[in-house]
């Protein structure tokens, strides 16, 4: 008899259970960052690119004192950013602009060369074959958790425009993708925290349907137009969310205020959006931007023309899929100084900033830079509950 075999049989058995063990480690442990990469591409939301492919930030090369800070607060919440160089509208010849055939003024030197350097973006995006980037504007700002933020945007993305999951070709928003003549004028609101499973995407973490994500504005409304779909996901206790008193909107009436509790956050499709601070384009939606955006009459400010290109409104085609959140993700960061200095393209008064202030942004990164830089974690509340 071999008296080895038993020896043999114990090592074999020893040798399976090990890589037993090994193998739930590594796939089933929850939060495994191989794991979620590996079936939902959520980990990719928190890499240096916030799960996009790049994040472009324009501005003009004159104002240093924004690229100092942009790069700073990049670098302090471990973000890569390329610049895209902003252009004044007189070096835009009246060729280079797109006009009806009826013929209009050339619209004013600020927002001209704002467009020009918005669709200098998309363009990069379309010509490097990029399959998504953000775009930011020099003075934007955002919250220390920024990552659980657009983590947050990405699962309610997905709930408003992928597959639900073993329901072929239904969708939780039954609007989806446009609503048609016979479609409700609302619908029910998603509850973020019971959100239906999905199809996981397979290009983006933040779902493959979508064009625009519209993540950086001043103002934006609850969708209400023929074209664009009604779903809404709602998550009420964010603590993102700066309490009512300090939102603001240049959208009336303010819905989600009025409507919602306090701390509320809402996930739908754009609709009247104002400014164009953040945003991103998926390679799809950047070349349907050249088409409608950059091709056809520019007869309206950047922030106008990107509406109807959501809205298929103005002789743009309908059914482009615009997501965002209330509040907004980015915001404008004012500093001291005169509040001329605000922005190159209005003219903003003669008043005086005496304390830097970021709206609505609860843990500013670019107001709790002290902190930042020394690794501590007791940040600065600027929208504290009383
Ligand atoms: C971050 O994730 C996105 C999405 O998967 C990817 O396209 C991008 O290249 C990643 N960024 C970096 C710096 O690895
Ligand atoms: C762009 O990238 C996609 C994959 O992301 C690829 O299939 C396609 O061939 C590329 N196009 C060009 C022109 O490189």
């Amino acid at each position: 008899m071999d008296l080895r075999l038993p020896a043999r049989r114990v090592l074999y058995t020893l040798g399976t259970v090990f890589i037993f063990t090994f193998l739930l480690f590594r796939f089933h442990v929850p939060g495994n960052s191989a794991f979620e990469k590996q079936r939902w591409g959520m980990g990719d939301i928190r890499n240096s690119t916030l799960g996009f492919e790049k994040i472009f930030v324009i501005g003009l090369p004159s104002r240093t004192d924004r690229r100092d800070g942009i790069v700073l607060q990049a670098a302090l919440s471990d973000m890569q950013v390329e610049f895209i160089d902003g252009v004044l509208g007189k070096d835009v010849v009246d060729k280079a602009v797109p006009t009806s055939p009826q013929g209009h003024e050339r619209i004013p030197d600020g927002p001209l060369g704002c467009w020009r350097a918005h669709v200098n973006a998309a363009r990069e995006i379309v010509s490097r074959n990029l399959t998504s980037a953000l775009i930011l504007e020099d003075d934007a700002d955002w919250d220390v958790r920024i990552r659980d933020q657009l983590h947050d945007f990405a699962l309610s993305a997905r709930a408003l425009t992928q597959p639900v999951r073993g329901r072929a070709g239904a969708y939780a928003d039954p609007t989806y993708p446009m609503p048609s003549d016979d479609s409700p004028e609302s619908v029910p609101d998603l509850d973020f925290h019971h959100l239906p499973g999905t199809v996981p995407p397979t290009v983006s973490p933040y779902g493959d349907n979508w064009d625009l994500l519209w993540v950086g504005h001043c103002g934006m409304h609850f969708p209400f137009s023929k074209t664009v779909p009604k779903g809404r996901v709602i998550r009420l206790n964010d603590e993102t969310v700066a309490p009512k008193r300090n939102l603001w909107t240049f959208n009336v009436p303010f819905t989600l205020k009025e409507t919602y509790p306090e701390h509320t956050r809402a996930y739908h499709h754009a609709q009247e959006g104002v400014c164009a601070l953040g945003y991103a384009l998926s390679q799809r939606g950047a070349r349907k931007l050249l088409h409608e955006v950059a091709l056809k009459d520019v007869s309206a400010g950047f922030d106008i023309l990107l509406r109807w290109y959501c809205e298929g409104d103005k002789g743009r085609a309908p059914g482009r899929q615009c997501l965002t959140t209330q509040p907004s993700l980015f915001h404008h960061h004012r500093t001291v100084g005169p509040a001329s200095s605000m922005s190159d393209i209005g003219d903003h008064g003669d008043g005086f900033r005496d304390a830097a202030m970021t709206d609505m942004v609860r843990w500013s990164v670019r107001l709790n830079a002290d902190a930042l830089l020394e690794g501590r974690t007791d940040f600065v509340n600027q929208y504290p509950d009383e």
